[in-house]
């Protein structure tokens, strides 16, 4: 009895770990190239979050001289703002349709990054005309799965790090 107790809590902790069945590679690789060719002139793909956190809490920005928040600490603070992980489904319905609005409609007002990273910046340019729906599809599912679950990309993922 008892190893079948820790058998299934072992099961657990490793189907935990794994990519929801939302995740799409083939998607994932459009929006990643989308990213790179429509994005990355301003925004780094993924750094380490304690180097981020130095730069922008204790060095104002002036080491990393970042242009934009990254799109690492985008993926993470948009699951954690918008709405809840528990419905991946609907999880990234909500946090594309966060990106669709932003990204044609940009308002610091709105903003998910935390005070001490976003008040280096200012508001985005709008990007309506220069990218179509499938193409925001895709980032937006790129942008949602960078960081935070395992097995997608070279990244590290450590959450506690955040
Ligand atoms: C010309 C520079 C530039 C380009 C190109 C650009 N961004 Fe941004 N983006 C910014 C800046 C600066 C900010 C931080 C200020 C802000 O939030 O408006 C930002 C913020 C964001 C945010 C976070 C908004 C918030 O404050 O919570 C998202 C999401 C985002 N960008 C997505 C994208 C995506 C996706 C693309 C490519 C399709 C893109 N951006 C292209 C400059 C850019």
């Amino acid at each position: 009895m008892k190893n079948i107790v820790l058998t299934l809590a072992f099961t657990g902790f490793i189907f935990a770990n794994e990519l929801p069945e939302e995740f799409d590679r083939d998607l994932y690789n459009q929006g990643e190239k989308v990213f790179e060719n429509k994005c990355m002139e301003c925004h780094q793909k993924s750094m380490p979050i304690p180097l981020l956190m130095k730069n922008f809490i204790e060095e104002n920005n002036q080491t990393l001289n970042l242009k934009a928040p990254t799109g690492n600490e985008i993926s993470f603070r948009l699951k954690q703002q918008i709405g809840s992980r528990d419905d991946v489904e609907f999880h990234l319905m909500q946090t594309t349709a966060f990106v669709k609005d932003y990204i044609i409609n940009p308002d610091k007002a709105k903003t998910i990054c935390l005070e001490g990273v976003i008040r280096h910046f200012n508001t985005m340019p709008s990007m309506k005309g220069k990218i179509n729906d499938t193409q925001i599809e895709e980032v937006s599912h790129f942008l949602y799965f960078l960081e935070g679950f395992n097995g997608v990309n070279e990244f590290y993922f450590d959450e506690t790090k955040f």
